[in-house]
């Protein structure tokens, strides 16, 4: 897995959001994001994730999994169907 300290915005197209430090951040490292091959991006920390039009998405944990497959049914959370969908590319 790939880590790096999020200082900016990271935008995520498969859940069409955008993860970004809250206004009042106090550390210049405010969150962290782990890219899990194959699946969801890992955020930990403090941010705020942004829609389309930059209305906040409420979450109610400090760690999330933000799917990057665009098949979730539950976006922009990961719901475990890229598992699915790559044993179907597999097949
Ligand atoms: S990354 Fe899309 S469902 Fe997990």
């Amino acid at each position: 897995m790939n880590s790096r300290a999020g200082t900016g915005a990271v935008s995520v197209p498969g859940s069409k959001v955008t993860v970004v430090p809250p206004a009042d951040a106090q550390d210049d490292e405010p969150f962290a994001v782990t890219s899990c091959p194959g699946g969801p991006l890992l955020v930990r920390g403090d941010f705020e994730i942004q829609d389309g039009e930059g209305n906040e998405v409420p979450k109610n944990r400090e760690t999330v999994a933000l799917c990057r497959c665009a098949g979730s049914r539950i976006k922009p959370w990961c719901d475990g169907t890229h598992k699915l969908l790559r044993r179907a590319a597999e097949n």
